[in-house]
């Protein structure tokens, strides 16, 4: 694991954004894995400005995202496919068809999660796979308990979820309760993951996430296994680690 701590949350996008940059560079058809949340914003406006500046081409790019409400529709401005096309797709030449986000709006939810889990199979799998952390410790909507071994799975969000994600809706009545998220083992199979996480209040879930012991009651603590982990802080974030 390499923990790269930055000073300014300008100077941890960019980073952030520099391994997207390099991966496309070497790679042009790579399969990143993208988050939504607060955390990527600032990193999906630096992919934004060095797509305008004509440093990073996307247009072999293939997308796949951690996670989606259930019941929201993918007009839905709540709607994590909303999210992507808002705060990154509709600003680069990614294409469309090119992006993939489960579908929340299907009769038959676990044919979604396995026509999830061939989607990513189809792409030969993810490069590089962008995560935030929950306060409890969920990485995509996998919260704690769940098992480290599932592949994209429905799930009931935790109560915390619930109430850290209200901020984005009107009221905590009008969050969704349930979301299909791509499970523990599908981001353990990514090639690469950038676990970023900011502010004082991550602080103590970064601590336990990456020095505690690794248990699903902690879901992020798994990535302590990953071969291929990259964790972006900032100095608020990295307040506990010693
Ligand atoms: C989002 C996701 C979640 C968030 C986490 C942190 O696709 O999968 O795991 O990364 O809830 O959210 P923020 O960044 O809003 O603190």
């Amino acid at each position: 694991m390499e923990i790269v701590i930055s000073n300014s949350a300008d100077e941890l996008n960019l980073k952030g954004a520099e391994y997207f940059e390099r991966l496309l560079l070497t790679k042009p058809d790579a399969v990143l894995g993208l988050a939504t949340g607060s955390t990527p914003i600032g990193l999906y406006n630096e992919l934004i400005k060095k797509y305008k500046a004509g440093k990073i081409d996307f247009s072999r790019a293939k997308a796949v995202n951690l996670d989606e409400y259930i019941g929201l529709s993918q007009s839905d401005i709540q709607s994590y496919s909303y999210f992507m096309r808002q705060n990154l797709f509709s600003h680069i030449n990614i294409d469309p068809a090119n992006c993939h986000i489960p579908n929340g709006i299907v009769d038959d939810i676990d044919e979604e999660c396995r026509r999830y889990e061939r989607v990513i199979k189809s792409l030969g799998g993810i490069d590089l796979q962008l995560l935030g952390i929950g306060h409890d410790g969920h990485i995509g909507f996998n919260e704690p308990g769940d098992s480290f071994e599932k592949g994209t799975h429905p799930v009931e969000l935790a109560r915390e979820t619930i109430s850290a994600n209200a901020r984005f809706f009107e009221s905590i009545e009008k969050v969704p309760r349930r979301a299909i998220t791509m499970g523990i083992k599908g981001i353990m199979n990514a090639k690469s993951i950038l676990l970023v996480a900011t502010g004082a209040d991550k602080a103590s879930i970064v601590r336990r996430a990456l020095m505690g012991p690794i248990d699903p009651r902690i879901p992020g603590s798994v990535l302590q296994l990953h071969p291929n982990l990259t964790v972006l802080l900032d100095i608020s974030a990295a307040g506990e680690l010693q």
